[in-house]
């Protein structure tokens, strides 16, 4: 069987041909496309939901095709294309980003007369452990899905018995990565760029709380990490090493772009042992801050593995392109004997690929009338 998935739920516009191979249970790729409007969004540090649908609405279109060329050397208005069905993101997400990527997948399913799946975008990050998929995913499985808007526990203990145990109670692990890297004046989506300096920094170097590590359900909170690193950034000395290392980067930058015959880094903050300082102190709060949010999932994931006595272990969501949180959750779950499963790190965040593994997986087969984007959908 061969899908076509469409992923428009946020800022990524994603189209991806995928077969399945339903003896090994498992997806390969014939093409997988994303544009992103992150640029667009970094400038104004976070999403404008309006700007985020705008780009989705001229990028829609051109990357279904780019799949379409990739995987068949033809273009979406061939008329028999071996495509059986189309899955597409229907929630949950922003509205008007959904409606973009909904509204042409109906156009199409119509079109070209083709059934249609409606897949749910955090099935999309479990499922994308199915593509290229070696070993097999043995149930009961435990989901741990971190994005930039959910932090999930999910048992699994069938493709058809799913049930949430535990989620974030206020921010979800992403947010937390990106809200506290605004505080440290980080480009947005700041996970990544946390994740690059934690690499030269001392975890141990500020203590941070690891909020509801130590209750016995499967609930996480970041709020309190989040105030917690507020109230760091504000003491003066934090503020001034802030502030000193974003007008250092930003005036390099000028300089970088100005012409030959201005002196390169002209007006650069020049005294290299204090900026050396500077960089050691942001490195050395970013690996903490990593570390305490690395530390509360990987033990409510190791707590929920262990009481639902679960073989395999999955992870899914941008946060899980997480080098530390890889790590980590590596050495525990090999310590208790449960298979540890993570995608590609290009397929932990939003993609097309992911929605189309999900379809593989997803019974219902909808009409172009039947479907609509719902931004508040849940498991
Ligand atoms: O799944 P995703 O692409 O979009 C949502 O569905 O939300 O996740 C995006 C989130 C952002 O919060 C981003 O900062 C975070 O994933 N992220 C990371 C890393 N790569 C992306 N967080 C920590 N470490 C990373 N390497
Ligand atoms: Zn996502």
């Amino acid at each position: 069987m061969i899908l076509l998935g469409i992923e428009t739920s946020c800022d990524e516009t994603g189209a991806a041909i995928a077969s399945f191979d339903p003896k090994k249970q498992t997806v390969s790729l014939l093409s997988n496309t994303v544009a992103s409007s992150m640029p667009l969004h970094a400038a104004t540090g976070g999403i404008i939901p309006e700007t985020a649908a705008r780009e989705q609405i001229k990028y829609i279109l051109p990357v279904i095709n780019e799949a379409i060329q990739k995987a068949y050397k033809t273009s979406l208005i061939e008329e028999n294309l071996p495509v059986d069905a189309i899955a597409v993101t229907i929630g949950p997400g922003l509205i008007g980003s959904l409606l973009v990527g909904v509204e042409t997948a109906r156009t199409l399913a119509y079109l070209w007369q083709k059934p249609l799946i409606a897949v749910n975008h955090l099935y999309g990050h479990i499922y994308a452990n199915w593509i290229y998929r070696k070993e097999t995913i043995q149930f009961p499985a435990l989901a741990l899905v971190v994005s930039g808007g959910h932090t999930d526990f999910v048992l699994m203990r069938s493709h058809n018995d799913i049930k949430v145990i535990g989620a974030t109670r206020d921010d979800a692990a992403g947010e937390a990565f990106d809200k506290i890297g605004r505080l440290l004046d980080l480009p947005y989506p700041a996970g990544p760029h946390i994740a690059k300096l934690a690499e030269k920094g001392d975890p141990k170097k500020f203590s941070l709380p690891r909020p509801m590590i130590g209750s016995h359900d499967f609930d996480v909170s970041f709020s309190g990490l989040k105030t917690a690193a507020l109230n760091l950034t504000k003491r003066k000395d934090i503020a001034d090493v802030i502030l000193r290392r974003s007008r250092r980067i930003s005036s390099a930058k000028r300089s970088f772009g100005m012409s030959h015959t201005v002196r390169p880094f002209a007006g650069v903050y020049t005294d290299r042992s204090r900026s050396a300082q500077d960089d050691k102190i942001i490195n050395d709060l970013c690996a903490s801050v990593e570390q305490a949010i690395v530390d509360v999932l990987v033990k409510k994931t190791i707590n929920a593995a262990k009481k639902y006595d679960v073989k395999s272990l999955l992870l899914g969501g941008g946060v899980a392109a997480n080098e530390h949180l890889r790590k980590e959750l590596e050495v525990k779950s090999s310590e208790l004997k449960v298979n540890l499963f993570a995608p590609e790190k290009r397929l932990c965040t939003d993609n097309a690929a992911m929605i189309a593994a999900a379809g593989f997986f997803t019974k219902k087969r909808s009409s172009w009338q039947e479907i609509s984007a719902d931004p508040e959908l849940y498991y």
